[in-house]
């Protein structure tokens, strides 16, 4: 009965392997992973920042981010919990001001106030929050 002992090993490894990720990852109440939202600098919060933050994004960054920061065919994605150059908020306040050379990430250190670039980073974590809350959405209807 080897066959029915492969599917028993398979089954095994399937549970295994669905268990892992809840451990593992840093989760929230919901369960979700927040790790690529950790903040190691102070960023400012309310209604008023976030106003700012998304003129700011929408006039600067979002031709080639897109406007909900899901990536398009110039920018990555920012919604996204795995950033290449790190998603803390130091790491994040680093790419924007002095951008990233040899890529088309430019440097806005000198067209935007560091209040402006704090609001944009409150903003960009509202945006990577919306991603969760729509994975979750979208996950509950399938
Ligand atoms: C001309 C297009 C363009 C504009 C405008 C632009 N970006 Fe980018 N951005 C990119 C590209 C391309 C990358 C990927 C760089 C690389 O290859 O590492 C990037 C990378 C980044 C990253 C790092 C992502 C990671 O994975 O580590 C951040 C954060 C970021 N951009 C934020 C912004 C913000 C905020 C603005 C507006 C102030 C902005 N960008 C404007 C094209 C752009």
């Amino acid at each position: 009965m080897k066959s029915v002992r492969t599917w028993f090993a398979v089954i095994a490894t399937a549970f295994a392997l669905w268990g892992m990720p809840a451990v593992a990852a840093d989760a929230g109440a919901d369960g979700v992973d927040r790790h690529g939202m950790e903040n190691d600098m102070p960023i400012p919060e309310g209604e008023e920042v976030l106003a700012t933050g998304k003129d700011r994004y929408s006039a600067r960054c979002s031709y080639c981010h897109t406007p909900l920061g899901r990536g398009g065919s110039s920018g990555v994605c920012l919604a996204c919990q795995k950033y290449k150059w790190g998603s803390r908020s130091s790491q994040i306040y680093a790419t924007i001001a002095a951008g990233r050379p040899q890529t088309k990430m430019g440097a806005f250190a000198t067209s935007l106030s560091q209040e402006e670039i704090l609001n944009i980073i409150a903003y960009i974590r509202s945006l990577q929050e919306l991603k969760i809350q729509d994975d979750l959405k979208a996950a509950k209807a399938q």
